[in-house]
């Protein structure tokens, strides 16, 4: 059975267009059955309507707190027919009504390698503190931001002399990756939680040989 994927994003949505990608060239067995925010005006939403997939758009202004938006959200979620949630660049945090909706169903993805630089700053913050090896981590979400159990991590080389902008491009590139590859886990079952900690049980493919230019944790499988 396929994931059904609400995807929450309040900006440019590159990486639902991953997610988008990856299930149209058949790599990932998902549908996205809504895409979901809190800015009316979001890319991400022009993304899904090129794809066909129904949207749902509110300003958090217009309700009289958190847990009103919140309930608002899924009601519209359930009615989509969706059971896992996709934050793709959501900048909200979610209340306990939400998370509480679908446990252990909600997958966000950070550009930073957390623990490290958690926040809304991920990458200019690892810049602006000197690191050496920049990344990004998929990981369950819980009640605190930015760190639930973690899922996947790409570490990326960089140098003082690599601009933010060079660096947020390379991030967001194995973000593409590694998001549609941890959601493949989730689609076969694999992904089992002990206390915090995520194991990938083994499939019959096998894993593909780590990438030459990173270290990802575990290996990216063929076609991500
Ligand atoms: C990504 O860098 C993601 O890690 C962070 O927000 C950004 C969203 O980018 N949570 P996009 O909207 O998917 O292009």
């Amino acid at each position: 059975m396929p994931l059904q994927l609400a995807v929450l994003a309040s900006g440019n949505g590159s990486n639902l267009q991953a997610v988008l990608d990856r299930i149209a060239d058949g790599a990932l067995d998902a549908e996205v059955r809504l895409v979901a925010s809190n800015k009316e005006d979001a890319f991400a939403l022009e993304r899904a309507r090129k794809a066909g997939v129904p949207v749902w758009a509110r300003s958090h202004t217009a309700f009289a707190d958190r847990e009103s938006f919140d309930t608002a959200l899924v009601e519209a979620i359930r009615q989509a027919g969706a059971d896992t949630i996709v934050l793709a660049g959501y900048m909200r945090l979610l209340t306990p009504v939400f998370l509480n909706a679908f446990p252990r169903r909600v997958i966000n993805i950070h550009p930073a390698l957390l623990p490290s630089f958690p926040g809304v700053r991920g990458v200019a913050d690892a810049v602006n503190y000197g690191v050496r090896i920049a990344g990004c981590t998929v990981h369950f979400v819980d009640e605190i931001m930015d760190h639930g159990p973690v899922i996947i991590q790409a570490a990326i080389p960089m140098t003082a002399a690599d601009s933010l902008d060079a660096v947020l491009e390379r991030v967001h590139a194995v973000e593409h990756r590694i998001y549609p590859q941890a959601l493949q886990w989730l689609a076969e079952g694999r992904l089992k939680l002990e206390g915090r900690v995520v194991h990938l049980a083994s499939s019959d493919k096998g894993l593909a040989a780590p990438q030459p230019d990173m270290l990802i944790s575990p290996a990216l499988e063929q076609g991500f």
